[in-house]
């Protein structure tokens, strides 16, 4: 089988996460999630007292914590200095400060030359997925997806995967937190002119999959 890169990027809720993991795993793929990564350097952050909004703070303390991504599909891992930080890097408190910390140009050069990094050792190819993959992590990617869905639809599925979240609190904090990602100087979310956009409103999980998993068949 040939080795095959594939970028997935898109605003949060739209099945990225789901959508990237499944098909990494039907086509053999490694998978990384690197959300996961802008939330564990986020999560450092608070625990060792950095001000999130301190641009030359957070900049200062980029290189110290080591992250590492777990790329198996079907148990993806991330830890910080060794320790497990799956469950960390989910609260409600790393999830408000993340935006500012991606924006630091000093983490995104740190977290983006570890992707690379992760996607060139994959040795049967890779599923990446985030905001800045197809535009400037793997511009080379062979198949670059942008997923995106209604601001109801969205904010629907995150309060489904988080139990007992009022909806429209959550639709204010997806918006407030998309507009931040689109509008910072250094990699925006933003769709590279050469991606495929897949609308997910009204299209079921297996459909999005599928139609992925026949997008890069058709590249292989
Ligand atoms: O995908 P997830 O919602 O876990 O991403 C958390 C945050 O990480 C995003 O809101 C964004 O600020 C940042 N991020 C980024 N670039 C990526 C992936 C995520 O800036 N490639």
């Amino acid at each position: 089988m040939e080795s095959v890169i594939v970028a997935i990027d898109g605003p949060s809720g739209t099945g990225k996460s789901s959508t990237s993991k499944a098909v990494a795993a039907k086509l053999g793929l490694s998978y990384l999630d690197t959300g996961a990564q802008y939330r564990a350097i986020t999560w450092w952050m608070i625990s060792n007292g950095v001000d999130v909004h301190d641009a030359d703070a957070v900049a200062n303390a980029a290189g110290k914590p080591v992250i590492v991504s777990g790329t198996d599909p079907a148990r993806p891992t991330i830890t910080v200095d060794g320790a497990d930080a799956a469950g960390p890097i989910r609260t409600e408190e790393v999830t408000s400060k993340v935006s500012a910390v991606s924006a630091v140009p000093e983490v995104r050069a740190l977290i983006t030359e570890l992707q690379r990094t992760i996607a060139k050792d994959a040795e049967h190819g890779i599923v990446v997925e985030g905001r800045d993959i197809g535009t400037t992590v793997l511009p080379d990617a062979d198949l670059k997806i942008f997923l995106t869905a209604s601001p109801e639809a969205r904010a629907a599925r995150r309060s489904g995967e988080l139990k007992g979240v009022d909806v429209h609190a959550t639709k204010e904090a997806l918006i407030k937190r998309d507009a931040a990602d689109s509008s910072r100087k250094t990699s925006p979310l933003a769709k590279a002119g050469d991606a495929v956009e897949v609308d997910t409103t009204e299209l079921t999980l297996d459909q999005v999959i599928e139609c992925v998993v026949t997008l890069v068949d058709e590249k292989r």
